[in-house]
């Protein structure tokens, strides 16, 4: 009987324990998929990052560089397995090296001696260059403008519901406050830009970079969270073409600069995400349109070739 009452005893309390760690890996990382050994610790869902021993916390967005890892991570464990053509659709990554906290350093190599300085956005801001090159900083990208285009529905869209779907949409998925948030609309055109300085950011702030990329992610359909992006306007899907991502830095960007004049206050490096033919162009511009004037181009084919080889 002692005997007897003492394995039920046991056993519940393996039961119990079982529960525990089950319950411990019942958590799914709502946004980011890309992670590993989920567990609920105070009801919040915390993962491992794929290809970094970074924990993340999925009740917020995770940093593009910890992203960017992760997906290189992927590429190169599935690599062969993909069809040749398969890199064109992914948009210019590297293997990036990030900080303590999941941020870009900021100097980046691609792991022969080519290095280069990125901005909190990761992009490349500086001519390549040999391992002694030097980056003092980050410079913080502190204005992204998100140029995009709708697809033709059947009914007129007005400019105030385009608004504002879309700025409810950036706030609640991305969990970017409204103020860092301006949308505007000329047909078909849309511009959502995304302006955080480094005293409007709290550390529990999400930051405009992270969500510039989720939105780039959802936008070419393979999104970083594990739900679909669907947006709706009056009851019709709203489907993008042409989205660019143009990132302004806080210091103008070290290129070699021929025509830069005086008066240009920002110099932007643009993202052409390209959904059907998925080749990403990175674009060295001034525009005409308003400050900006449009200048050198420069591939960034290299750079998936890189990761490819
Ligand atoms: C990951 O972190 C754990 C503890 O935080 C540490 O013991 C382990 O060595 C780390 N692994 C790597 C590859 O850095
Ligand atoms: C996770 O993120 C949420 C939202 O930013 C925050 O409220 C919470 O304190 C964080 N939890 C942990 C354990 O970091
Ligand atoms: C870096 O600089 C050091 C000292 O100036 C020099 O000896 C070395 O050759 C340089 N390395 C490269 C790759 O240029
Ligand atoms: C939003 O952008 C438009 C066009 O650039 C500008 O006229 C307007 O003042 C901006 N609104 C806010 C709230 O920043
Ligand atoms: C940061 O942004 C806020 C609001 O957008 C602005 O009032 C403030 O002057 C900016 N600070 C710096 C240092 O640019
Ligand atoms: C690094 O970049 C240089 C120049 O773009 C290229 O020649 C080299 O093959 C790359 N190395 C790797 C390992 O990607």
């Amino acid at each position: 009987m002692e005997l007897s009452r003492r394995v039920a005893f046991l056993l519940v309390a393996l039961l119990a324990l079982a529960a525990t760690v089950w319950n411990q890996e019942q958590c799914l990382c709502k946004k980011n998929k890309r992670t590993t050994d989920c567990f609920l610790n105070n009801n919040v869902c915390l993962c491992k990052s794929l290809g970094h021993n970074k924990t993340v916390n999925c009740s917020t967005l995770t940093s593009k560089c910890l992203l960017m890892k992760a997906e290189v991570t992927g590429l190169k464990s599935g690599r062969r397995l993909r069809p040749e053509t398969a890199y064109v659709d992914n948009d210019g990554i590297y293997d990036p090296e990030c900080d303590t906290n999941g941020n870009f350093k900021p100097k980046q190599c691609n792991g022969t001696n080519t290095c280069w300085c990125v901005n909190s956005a990761g992009v490349r801001r500086t001519e390549k260059g040999d391992q002694n090159i030097t980056c003092q900083e980050v410079v913080r990208t502190s204005w992204i403008i998100i140029e995009t285009k709708h697809l033709e529905g059947n009914t007129a869209l007005s400019e105030d519901s385009i608004k504002g779907t879309i700025g409810n949409k950036f706030s609640e998925r991305y969990s970017l406050d409204q103020k860092h948030i301006n949308v505007t609309y000329e047909k078909p055109f849309i511009i959502v830009e995304l302006k955080q300085n480094a005293s409007d950011k709290k550390s529990n702030d999400v930051d405009i970079a992270d969500v510039a990329y989720y939105f780039e992610k959802d936008v070419k359909g393979d999104p970083i969270f594990n739900d679909n992006f669907g947006i709706e306007v009056a009851g019709e899907p709203l489907q993008f073409e042409n989205t660019v991502i143009y990132y302004v830095d806080e210091k103008p960007p070290e290129f070699s600069m021929k025509r830069l004049t005086a008066g240009v206050i920002a110099v932007i490096v643009v993202v052409v995400l390209a959904i059907v033919a998925g080749i990403l162009v990175l674009i060295f511009t001034r525009r005409k349109r308003g400050k900006y004037e449009k200048a050198e181009v420069k591939e960034m084919n290299e750079m998936h070739r890189e990761l490819n080889s």
